[in-house]
């Protein structure tokens, strides 16, 4: 069993109980953060596409960490040539199998794995793009996977390679963020917030109307995403749960 170390002095949480805890989620529900429903998560997933085809119009090779109910996933259909798909939750891996089914034949081989991203799966220097989205936070404070994380992806990336890493958090720790990236030896391209976070104050103000139909078309709009996100703008970095950033290897 591989263990990390907590920054907080709390019990240390290890990768076992990382997927036991994701592979629980994603059995209660295919969809645990209800991504189908979310017009600002689609939003942010139009983003990280478009911003990876400016820089890899056609990789030969991409490779996606955390897939979870496989809807950004789908997205990538005819963009990689190849794209390795990987979850440590194998029913994550089993939903996504589903969800991909509907987008073969579009000019994407899709590879699917069930694995921890801190595990050697693929060659050295490997991959052109590489998506590591909401996946960091996701493993809490345990410092010492989010490294393995990346030196595992570093090893795996080519020299020219790009990784968009997105994460859901306060954006008073988005310059930390950056800082902690910069110091695991990733150089920063460019980066992008999502105004976002008015839309998710809005969902979580309004939970009790969750079930209501006309709530939830308004939240799984992309338009009323993007409307939210022109007010949240005003408030700059401030406005957003969501910064998009693009790096690369440090050279
Ligand atoms: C919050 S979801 C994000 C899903 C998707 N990437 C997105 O941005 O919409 C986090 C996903 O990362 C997966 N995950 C967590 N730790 C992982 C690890 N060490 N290796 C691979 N996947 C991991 C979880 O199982 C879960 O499906």
């Amino acid at each position: 069993m591989m263990q990390s170390t907590s920054t907080n002095g709390q019990q240390p949480i290890t990768l076992d109980e990382i997927q036991a805890k994701f592979e629980t989620e994603h059995n209660v529900t295919s969809d645990p953060w209800d991504y189908a429903g979310s017009g600002a998560e689609r939003l942010r997933y139009k983003k990280v596409i478009s911003l990876g085809k400016v820089y890899k119009p056609k990789p030969d090779n991409l490779l996606e960490i955390g897939c979870s109910s496989g809807l950004f996933t789908a997205k990538l259909a005819g963009w990689p040539k190849v794209a390795t798909i990987t979850d440590i939750s194998s029913t994550a891996i089993a939903i996504t199998e589903k969800v991909i089914k509907s987008v073969l034949n579009k000019g994407t081989d899709y590879k699917l794995m069930k694995v921890s991203a801190t595990e050697p799966f693929s060659p050295d220097d490997f991959y052109d793009v590489v998506t590591l989205m909401d996946v960091m936070e996701s493993v809490g404070d345990s410092m010492h996977i989010q490294v393995d994380i990346i030196n595992n992806l570093k090893r795996m990336m080519k020299p020219d390679a790009i990784i968009i890493i997105t994460d859901y958090q306060s954006p008073k720790k988005f310059d930390q963020s950056i800082a902690k990236y910069e110091g695991w030896g990733l150089e920063l391209l460019e980066k992008h917030y999502m105004h976002d976070r008015l839309w998710f104050s809005l969902r979580t103000n309004l939970k009790g109307l969750a079930k209501i139909n006309p709530f939830k078309r308004l939240l799984a709009s992309e338009t009323a995403a993007e409307k939210l996100a022109q007010l949240s703008k005003k408030r700059g970095a401030n406005g957003s749960k969501h910064m998009v950033l693009v790096m690369r290897k440090a050279r």
